[in-house]
């Protein structure tokens, strides 16, 4: 299979390319668990995060992908660096790629910068979440977390996503990878965070009840994102806990059917779901973090940077 030069959304990817990382994931998971320190495929090779916006899995998880692959790591810290003087985003790109880096991380609050890098840098880029539109390496993770509790083959499979659907660019992604992989797809939310223009014939879910009636295999919680919302969508943080949130009650209906729930994190408590949530014995929250480093270990190994590759010693 070619291999691509840039990771910027799941859209873009054939099913053959998604089942391909979801496989090469696999082995990285194990080798994770065994504790084998460093394998060498990334060895003389220089990852550089970026992040225009706050990050404690995403940035952490690449990270530490990165250096199990024997790259070298650097963290370009934003808020302390020339940006903060009005350097714009390619004349940053320019200064770093004079540097030699082979994969930039990039996180930025406005959809299309990650691919506007892509075009201007021989180095991989990778969309590690733009504004609404994608956050793809969270797809992955998503699915291959999901085909852990569920089998491998996701087709069939009901997930309904919860939320702020509007401004998620985790629910854009995983839905479509989630589709692509032949599962189906509900959303549930405020009527006001749920986009009129669905794709894939996506249903609109309107009460738990019927959430339950849908018969889901998976309940997927999106954060509450306050930060990009620039008018009010729904009365209440609390009138949200009662209406779309896991509460106790709905909790011993899930746990009745055994079913998982997942969220990308971070966790607004007693928002989208109640503390009891966090160790109930098929949250897989912290599955989704573990998973997160096995996949960007397959995404890593797998694109293809055409920057020059330095001698090693
Ligand atoms: N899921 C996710 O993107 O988390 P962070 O914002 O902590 O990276």
């Amino acid at each position: 299979m070619t291999r691509r030069k840039d990771l910027l959304d799941i859209e873009s990817l054939s099913r053959e390319e998604i089942d391909h990382l979801l496989s090469a994931a696999r082995p990285f998971k194990d080798l994770l668990r065994r504790s084998v320190g460093k394998v060498p495929p990334l060895r003389g090779r220089h990852v550089l995060t970026l992040f225009y916006e706050p990050s404690t899995r995403t940035r952490s998880s690449f990270e530490i992908a990165a250096k199990r692959l024997s790259a070298d790591v650097t963290n370009f810290t934003v808020s302390t660096s020339s940006v903060v003087k009005g350097e714009s985003i390619i004349d940053t790109i320019d200064t770093l790629q004079a540097m030699q880096v082979d994969y930039i991380i990039v996180r930025h609050g406005s959809s299309g910068v990650p691919n506007l890098i892509a075009r201007h840098t021989a180095a991989s880029v990778i969309n590690a979440g733009d504004g609404h539109h994608a956050h793809p390496t969270q797809g992955l993770l998503d699915a291959f977390t999901m085909q852990e509790a569920l089998g491998q083959n996701l087709a069939g499979r009901r997930i309904v996503i919860i939320g702020d659907i509007l401004h998620s660019r985790v629910a854009r992604s995983t839905s479509t990878i989630l589709t692509k992989l032949g599962a189906e797809v509900a959303f549930f939310g405020p009527g006001s965070l749920i986009p009129a223009d669905r794709r894939q014939g996506i249903p609109a879910l309107r009460t738990f009840d019927e959430v339950f009636d849908w018969k889901p295999d998976v309940i997927y919680l999106l954060r509450i994102q306050m930060e990009r919302q620039k008018d009010q969508f729904f009365p209440s943080l609390r009138e949200y806990h009662r209406l779309y949130g896991v509460t106790d009650e709905r909790l011993a209906v899930i746990r009745q059917r055994g079913l998982p729930i997942m969220h990308p994190g971070p966790v607004n408590r007693g928002v989208e779901l109640v503390d009891s949530v966090m160790t109930y014995e098929h949250c897989l929250i912290n599955d989704q973090v573990e998973n997160g480093i096995a996949c960007r270990m397959a995404v890593l190994h797998w694109l293809q940077p055409k920057t020059a590759v330095r001698a090693m010693d």
